[in-house]
Formats: C-alpha cells, sequence, structure tokens
C-alpha cells in the first residue's frame, strides 16, 4: 500500500495525512458540528474565480458581464459573493427568478435563459424588466412580443442559435448540435423573421411607442458543458457573427452577444491560479475581434474596440465546482473477492448525483480519520465484519440508496485512497457544480446540508 500523496490540494484547501482542512478548519470540527452527509464550500474560492472572469473580461472588452449560471449551484452566500462582485445571473425558470428577487438581486444584471420557457415565465421576466430575456424559440418570441406591445419593458431580447456542432463531452451535456432541443438553426430564424406576417408584426409599436423589433438585441449560444479539450470558439464566433450580421441586415439593432457557459473542469480541479478561465477568455477574445475585423458592418456598428456591443459569458461549473466538497462517512466495508471490495457510506446517489447520473469521476480521499480507529492497515477486526479495505482497482465506494447505480466512484487510485476504514470521513472534490443542486429526495431522504465558510464563520443551509 502507498502512503497518499498530496495531489488532491485544492484553491484554499490543505491536505495532511487524512486531515482536510478548508480555509483553514478541519474537516473534523465540521463533521462533529454538522455531521455527514455534508457539502463545504469556500466562498472565497468561489470569490477568487468570479474575480478572475471578471478582470479577464474587463481586460479583453468594453463591454462585458459574467452570468453567473445559476443552476450548478445557487447557496445564498454565492448569490451574495456575485452580487459583491457586481457580475450578473444566468437563470432559467421562474423559481430561480424568485430565488434571486429573494436575494434583492437587481432584475438589470439577470439574464433569463431556459429552453420551453411559459408565458408566465416569459411575462415575469419581461415585468420585472430582467437585462436579457434568450429566447429558444419562435413561438416564445412571440409571446414575448406581444407581452411588450401590452407592458413596457426595459429587457432586451436575445435570440439562441444552434449552430449544429457537435462538441467533446458526454451526450447528456452536448447543447448546440442539429438533434438538440436547444437554440435555433440561423437559416431557420432567418427565413421566419423575413416573412411578411413576422415583418408585420416587428413593425408595431410596444407599450412605449418602439418597434417591437428594437426589442430584439442580441444573439446567444451555449454549445455544452464540461468541454475539455480547449476552445472551439473559432468556428461558434464565426456562426455569432454572421447571424448577428444578417440581424442587423434585417433590421434589429444587435448589441449583445452571450457565449454562454461550458469551460470544464478536469478531475484534477482548477488550477491554483485560473490559467484556465484567463485562457478561455482570451481565446474568446481573440476570436470575436477577429470575426469582426473581417466584417465591416459589425466594425462600424459596434466600433472597431466593439465599445457598443456587450459580451456576455455564463460559466457555472468553471466558477464554482472546486470550491465544494462532498462529505461522507463510512459505515462498513466489506470483500465479497480481492476484485471486488465496498466501503458503503452515508451519502447516496441521491445527494451527489453526477456519478451516477453521467458517470462522472470525483477525486476522493479519507479527509478526516477519527482518533480511536483500529488502524487500519490491521485489516479485519476480529468479528471479520468491519475491517479495513484496500483502495485502488475493485474498490467499489457505494451509498444507501435501492439502485445498483448507486455507486459514488469505481476504482480510486491508491494515490487518492490508499486504504478505507469504517469511521472515516471521505470528500469528493469538484462538487460545487451541479451536486447539491440537482440533489433528490430519493428513498425519502433528507437534502444534505452545505456548510459555507466565509470570513471565518460558517453559515449551515
Ligand atoms: N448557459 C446555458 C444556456 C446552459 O445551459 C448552461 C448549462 C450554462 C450556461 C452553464 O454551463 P457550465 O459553465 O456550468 O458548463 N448537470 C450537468 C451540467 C448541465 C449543464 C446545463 N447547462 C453536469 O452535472 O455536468
Amino acid at each position: 500500500m502507498t502512503e497518499q500523496a498530496d495531489p488532491l490540494v485544492r484553491p484554499h484547501m490543505t491536505w495532511q495525512r487524512g486531515d482536510l482542512k478548508i480555509d483553514g478548519v478541519s474537516v473534523g470540527r465540521l463533521v462533529g458540528d454538522y455531521g455527514t452527509p455534508l457539502y463545504v464550500t469556500s466562498v472565497a474560492a468561489f470569490e477568487d474565480r468570479i474575480r478572475l472572469a471578471r478582470t479577464a473580461m474587463q481586460e479583453s472588452f468594453a463591454e462585458h458581464r459574467v452570468y453567473y449560471a445559476l443552476k450548478a449551484n445557487w447557496g445564498r452566500p454565492l448569490v451574495e459573493a456575485v452580487k459583491r462582485a457586481s457580475e450578473g445571473f444566468d437563470i432559467v425558470s421562474a423559481g430561480e427568478w424568485d430565488h434571486l428577487r429573494a436575494c434583492g438581486v437587481d432584475p438589470a444584471v439577470v439574464c433569463f435563459a431556459g429552453v420551453g420557457k411559459t408565458r408566465e415565465e416569459i411575462a415575469a421576466a419581461l415585468s420585472a424588466s430582467v437585462g436579457i430575456l434568450n429566447i429558444e424559440h419562435l413561438g416564445e418570441l412571440q409571446f414575448a412580443l406581444a407581452q411588450l406591445e401590452r407592458q413596457p419593458s426595459a429587457s432586451r431580447l436575445a435570440l439562441r442559435l444552434n449552430p449544429c456542432i457537435e462538441v467533446d463531452t458526454h451526450p447528456h451535456l452536448r447543447t448546440g448540435a442539429l438533434d438538440s432541443k436547444f437554440g435555433m438553426r440561423a437559416e431557420e430564424m432567418l427565413s421566419t423573421l423575413a416573412l411578411p406576417s413576422w415583418r408585420d408584426c416587428l413593425e408595431r409599436r410596444d407599450a412605449s411607442g418602439r418597434p417591437l423589433s428594437d426589442a430584439v438585441r442580441g444573439v446567444h449560444v451555449h454549445v455544452g458543458s464540461q468541454l475539455l479539450k480547449g476552445p472551439l470558439f473559432e468556428s461558434v464566433v464565426r456562426a455569432v457573427m454572421e447571424l448577428a450580421e444578417s440581424l442587423i441586415g434585417l433590421g434589429f439593432p444587435i448589441d449583445h452577444l452571450d457565449f454562454g457557459g461550458g469551460l470544464g473542469v478536469p478531475h484534477t480541479g482548477v488550477p491554483l491560479e485560473g490559467a484556465d478561465l484567463t485562457s478561455h477568455i482570451a481565446a474568446l477574445r481573440h476570436a470575436v475581434f477577429a470575426a469582426v475585423k473581417s466584417r465591416p458592418v459589425l466594425q462600424a456598428r459596434w466600433g472597431d474596440g466593439l465599445e457598443r456591443c456587450q459580451i456576455g459569458i455564463e460559466p457555472g461549473r468553471s466558477l464554482v465546482a472546486s470550491s465544494t466538497v462532498f462529505l461522507t462517512e463510512v459505515l462498513y466495508t466489506r470483500v465479497s473477492s480481492p476484485q471486488h471490495r465496498f466501503a458503503y457510506v452515508n451519502g447516496g446517489m441521491n445527494d451527489f448525483p453526477r456519478p451516477s447520473l453521467y458517470g462522472a469521476r470525483h477525486d476522493v480521499c479519507v479527509a478526516h480519520r477519527p482518533q480511536g480507529t483500529p488502524n487500519p492497515l490491521l485489516g479485519q477486526t476480529s468479528l471479520g465484519i468491519s475491517g479495513a479495505v484496500e483502495g485502488g482497482a475493485g474498490l467499489q465506494i457505494v451509498g444507501p440508496v435501492c439502485e445498483s447505480a448507486d455507486v459514488l466512484r469505481r476504482d480510486p487510485g491508491t494515490d487518492e485512497l490508499a486504504v478505507v476504514a469504517p469511521g472515516d470521513v471521505l470528500a469528493f472534490f469538484e462538487a460545487g457544480a451541479y451536486c447539491r443542486s440537482m440533489a433528490s429526495e430519493y428513498n425519502l431522504r433528507p437534502l444534505p446540508r452545505t456548510a459555507y465558510l466565509h470570513n471565518g464563520s460558517v453559515a449551515v443551509e
């Protein structure tokens, strides 16, 4: 058995011989105070990532906004951090909007996206004057324009492009291919909007007397999530610019482009110095300026330095994943055969769903080994039921949910888990994005809580 190395450190975390500290607070203390299963989030780690994204956007574009994708994690302390950073939110439902409203978020910094919005959601977004309402379907556009005729709104509408591009990620996380329900093809939009019936409709006046076409101000795109294969911006940006130019040709005053989220986080976590975000945004900048340069219409409209066009991004995972660990305690172990060893933990797929949903790998470590636990290297106890088992190939970390899919990790490397024993508290990394936010009460298990560490205090939600 190899001694654990120290590959597991994330920003704001330290790990030494079974003792993980997050912002200086040891997991042993947190588990003693709040129990398991438990998520623990360093708000400062999240803030660092927002700051990095904001700085990179500021250095790249004259008009810019980071719209944090709330679906990744809507914890209140995170919402407060985005507010403090003066950035915005990408939301996808009336429920998310209600949450932001309750947190006192300014609607002007909100981008309401989401496929299949109801009439009520569209009306609520427009009457609150959210900054941007993304339109995924021409039926949504019809509802939105009808609503604008009835009630004035400061919202800008942005049309979501499906650029028909296959990206390299889990099939469930692709959103920009021809077989995807998201967005509209450029030809579909342009040919429909040019029809006489649509032209007539767009010339009608909104409740404040402006032509309805003036509300259509942006183009939105998001081609997928957990993208790790370098920037694919060139083709996506080119498609967006081509559409923007055509829309301007049809008389729409386009002045907002939103390139979505998608930057992936490897199982080893985000780099300590944030090189991933910086280079992602630098690649976007490069592609945007190259595309505008070759299109004089756009250059003339927006200016050489894009002073008259807002560039938005909607990162979720890349901002929040590595801020958080998921803690769960080993209850029992069992050895069916040397190749089939099990560690039963008290957190299941309902608490921590990504491994069962996407086959996702989350690195794991022993975050706390209580004193008094028998030396795991001694192996099984005399009763033969609760001893230590070796990590590495053949070990499955399994939860209590009545599903065979309830496996949180298979074959953890011995550098992650050399040995695991009852009483050990395990920490799964990159648990900040799409983990607690997708947790369920399946098997009528209670939803797990999160301990948010911020400025030396702990808030539990
Ligand atoms: N914008 C739009 C329109 C989106 O649909 C998404 C994610 C984002 C932004 C944020 O993407 P991110 O930067 O986080 O990749 N549950 C899955 C991920 C689903 C992503 C859904 N849309 C997972 O656990 O991997």
